[in-house]
């Protein structure tokens, strides 16, 4: 008799046997894992079609605690035989999360990742501790239960900025989709796709918006000029140890709540790179979150120092640039350029903001220039592999002084093209941040 090419031999099917309800509940985790890390591939591209500061705030940190929640499974997963090795997302579960960032509306794309998606990985949380062993579980149990607690104050978090969004076409078209995967974990029975069903995913590519969202605020090219009449950070204004640490102070708290544009062009670098390592994304999801804090700095610090919020305008020459760029180069520009650029200039700053014996502005100083050098150090690491991704073979240095002189290119294509929003005199400028800080 000739074997079944796909019969497994009697012994090994008997180990498979003893191990069932081990690889059972890998499978599951399997499940969160991909589930996880697709959530940050793809709901990183909301965080730049949303207005308000503090969605994009609460989305990096959601991304962020996402990644963490992928990263504790794979290593719990990798313990239990059935994991399966690799890290690659099965394509039903890729087509769901592409399905979700494919609405226009960046708020109708919003409530479907916090209306259907998220949802249904609670639900997939929830049956996997239903379905497993207390006792014999118990190092996933843990994880799980710590995990679910993060996903209710994630929904309760979210739950404001849902209120009002009219998405019901988009969220019932979702739902159908993921009924047919019969939930995250399939732990229902599936209901097969209605005839008509069309993947929008399928009809047409997501394409980042040319310009990132910033809602109520007035907007500009950027915030750094040598024109203290024009913007509010004067470039020879931040070196020059004549200027008065009080302004200095504010300008830095300008600067850094400016890296809002950091966090808007480094969250459309996860979509355009499935194939990364889950590592990749990881580092990426921290590196935004820090700089979704350091936005914060400046955000929560200027209305205290008697900054009125709307009369500061949002730079987005970055964003309009560098997404017109692809992805492997805007992580060079961010990473090589722009941070591993700004150590000596922020130095000095330190330095004069330490003779205000503010406390608290040393230590959000000190901790911005900690996560610096981290995401310098996170460049040095995935440059070369997102180059890969991209199929980029230059050496890395010939690359990044190449890039440099793109960029450079497209900034006279794509750069200075927002106008003030603002009139002068209601607009911050250097000149009214020396009346704030009380030297003019
Ligand atoms: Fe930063
Ligand atoms: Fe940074």
């Amino acid at each position: 008799m000739v074997a079944s090419s796909t019969t497994a031999p009697v012994a090994a099917q008997s180990a498979t046997g003893r191990m069932a309800a081990v690889q059972e509940m890998a499978r599951l985790q399997r499940l969160l894992f991909e589930v996880e890390r697709e959530f940050v591939r793809t709901a990183t591209t909301l965080i730049y079609r949303v207005g308000e500061p503090e969605l994009k705030y609460l989305l990096s940190q959601h991304v962020w605690e996402s990644a963490g929640h992928a990263r504790f499974i794979r290593e719990r997963g990798r313990e239990l035989s059935g994991f399966g090795a690799g890290e690659s997302v099965r394509p039903e579960i890729r087509r769901l999360f592409t399905e979700a960032v494919m609405p226009a509306d960046g708020y109708v794309a919003l409530a479907g990742f916090y209306r259907v998606l998220k949802p249904a990985l609670l639900a997939g949380y929830r049956h996997y501790l239903a379905a497993t062993h207390h006792l014999a579980d118990w190092p996933s149990r843990r994880l799980v239960e710590e995990f679910i607690t993060d996903e209710e104050r994630h929904a309760a978090e979210m739950t404001p900025y849902l209120n009002g969004i009219d998405a019901t076409a988009s969220t019932d078209h979702l739902r159908t989709a993921l009924a047919a995967l019969g939930g995250m974990l399939g732990e229902h029975p599936p209901t097969p796709l209605p005839g008509g069903f069309s993947w929008e995913s399928a009809n047409r590519p997501y394409t980042h918006p040319a310009t990132c969202n910033r809602g109520k605020y007035p907007t500009c090219s950027s915030v750094f000029s040598h024109d203290p009449e024009e913007t509010p950070i004067v470039r020879p204004w931040l070196t020059d140890p004549k200027t008065d640490a009080r302004v200095v102070r504010l300008m830095v708290y300008v600067w850094l709540m400016m890296e809002m544009d950091a966090v808007d062009y480094l969250a459309t670098v996860f979509f355009d790179t499935p194939e990364a390592p889950f590592d990749l994304h990881h580092d990426m999801a921290r590196h935004l979150w820090d700089e979704s804090r350091h936005s914060q700095f400046g955000y929560r610090q200027l209305p205290k120092l008697g900054v009125d919020l709307m009369s500061l305008e949002h730079s987005l020459d970055l964003y309009n640039i560098l997404v017109q760029m692809p992805p492997h180069e805007r992580y060079a520009m961010m990473t090589m350029e722009f941070e591993a650029g700004s150590f000596p200039t922020k130095a000095h700053v330190m330095d004069r903001v330490r003779e205000l014996n503010d406390f608290e502005a040393d230590t959000l100083l000190a901790f911005d220039r900690n996560d610096e050098q981290n995401h310098v150090r996170y460049g040095h690491r995935w440059l070369p592999e997102i180059m890969a991704l991209c199929g980029d073979t230059r050496p890395v240095e010939d690359f990044v002084k190449a890039t440099q002189a793109r960029f450079a290119e497209m900034a006279t294509l794509h750069g200075g093209r927002t106008p003030h929003a603002l009139p002068p005199e209601r607009r911050l400028t250097g000149n009214k941040i020396l009346k704030l800080a009380g030297v003019a």
